[in-house]
């Protein structure tokens, strides 16, 4: 198993002495308590310096009170606000619609969003002139500081139709305003976590509903031969639900699926080692990309994101698992070969975990990954079996 095809082996921070590794613990551990630690910040708008005065918010709601048991003969402001026909008159009625979303049967269907975007808006003007674009596509990247000329290099491959969306696993989030895209980025900082655990936190499909292609991709990505808008005509062009780049053929790459063909588009499928694959439409010869640089449709997404486990922040083994969210696999999931990336395996994640009994932090979390992906082969094929059985009880 090469530990740097899940880009979790490859970032670099330098080692940390015990002590900062405990306060770092500590921290974590109270930001989880309190609220998390993130700081989700819109670089443009200062909302958290911008607060309702409380008073606003009084008069509203009582004069809400006083409208709804108070006859309707004369109009107070709220009724102005609202409108006339506002369902404020039908508070004898029962609203109860249950084809909304869970939870929210009371509401008229008219007024529920069930689905939401990361669109910056503006504070003032017309919500509806709000925005000049409606980004198409949502990039993400989970990063450290030290990474930024990698990914100051990857963002300006994606157009104006991208959202850029940054996980930071150190913390630094301000120092990033270097980079003008920055500004208009979303930064999302919670020290020292996964892709995965973000993707699970950050994406859910309701979230990102709008973007038609979700990227979910490591930091340490060569994009030199790279375009994003090329490589989603080729995604349209070739019917795949989830894909990733070819890899420039260096030394250490463990599939030979997701290896750069020069003679092609597109590859479905490839050979493998005698003994890997069971079938040829079966992973790793077919239905399969790595994790490193994913890209989803937003069906796809919404299926895979169900399967993330909330525990198992390292995502092994959810690449042979793939092929459950698309029907059928050998076909929606393939490598774009036109386009390429190099992997760059800068060793790393491993230096963010932690000594333990005198072993080095690599290889704890070495560890951890290869227990994760047992963890998740288990859980899965116990599931499935579930579920067949079930089947069985239910049809006698
Ligand atoms: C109120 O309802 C009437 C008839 O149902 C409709 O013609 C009118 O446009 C509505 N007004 C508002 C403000 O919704
Ligand atoms: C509601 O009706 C009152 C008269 O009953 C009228 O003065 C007021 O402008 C109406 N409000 C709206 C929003 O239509
Ligand atoms: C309020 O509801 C009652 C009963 O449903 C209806 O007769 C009346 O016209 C409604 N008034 C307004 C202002 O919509
Ligand atoms: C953004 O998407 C639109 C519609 O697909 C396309 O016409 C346009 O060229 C894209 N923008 C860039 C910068 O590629
Ligand atoms: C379901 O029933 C069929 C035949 O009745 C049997 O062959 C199969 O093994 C059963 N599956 C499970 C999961 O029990």
């Amino acid at each position: 198993m090469n530990l740097s095809r899940m880009g979790i082996f490859t970032r670099s921070t330098g080692s940390r002495k015990p002590n900062e590794s405990m306060r770092s613990i500590v921290t974590t551990f109270v930001g989880v308590f309190f609220g998390f630690l993130v700081g989700v910040s819109f670089p443009t708008l200062s909302l958290t310096k911008f607060s309702l005065s409380s008073d606003v918010l009084t008069t509203i709601d009582f004069k809400y009170t006083e409208y709804t048991k108070s006859s309707l003969s004369s109009p107070t402001p709220l009724q102005h606000l609202l409108g006339n026909n506002s369902s404020v008159n039908a508070t004898s009625k029962k609203i109860w619609v249950p084809s909304n979303p869970r939870g929210a049967e009371r509401l008229p269907p008219g007024i529920v969003r069930a689905e939401t975007d990361l669109y910056l808006r503006r504070l003032w003007g017309k919500p509806n002139e709000d925005l000049t674009s409606t980004p198409k596509y949502l990039v993400t990247f989970t990063v450290g500081y030290n990474q930024r000329k990698n990914i100051d290099a990857a963002v300006k491959k994606f157009s104006g139709n991208f959202t850029i969306l940054l996980f930071h696993y150190d913390g630094r989030t301000t120092e990033w305003d270097e980079f003008d895209w920055s500004k208009e980025a979303i930064h999302v900082s919670v020290r020292r976590q996964t892709k995965w655990w973000y993707a699970k936190r950050f994406l859910h499909p309701d979230i990102v509903a709008p973007y038609d292609y979700i990227f979910i991709w490591d930091e340490d990505l060569g994009v030199e031969h790279f375009n994003a808008e090329k490589y989603i005509k080729l995604v349209r062009k070739h019917g795949l639900e989830i894909s990733q780049p070819g890899l420039e053929p260096r030394k250490g790459l463990t599939w030979q699926m997701t290896k750069r063909r020069g003679d092609r588009e597109v590859h479905k499928e490839t050979e493998e080692k005698p003994g890997r694959c069971n079938h040829p439409h079966v992973p790793p010869c077919a239905a399969f990309v790595e994790i490193m640089a994913p890209v989803f449709s937003r069906d796809a997404w919404r299926c895979v994101w169900h399967m993330i486990q909330n525990d198992l922040v390292h995502g092994w083994g959810l690449d042979f698992a793939l092929r459950k969210c698309v029907e059928p696999a050998h076909e929606k999931i393939g490598v774009i070969d036109a386009q390429w990336i190099v992997h760059q395996s800068v060793p790393s994640l491993g230096s963010q975990g932690e000594s333990e009994n005198g072993k080095a932090p690599w290889k704890g979390v070495k560890e951890r990954c290869k227990k994760e992906w047992s963890l998740f082969q288990t859980r899965f094929s116990r599931a499935e079996k579930a579920y067949f059985k079930s089947l069985n009880n239910t049809s006698h």
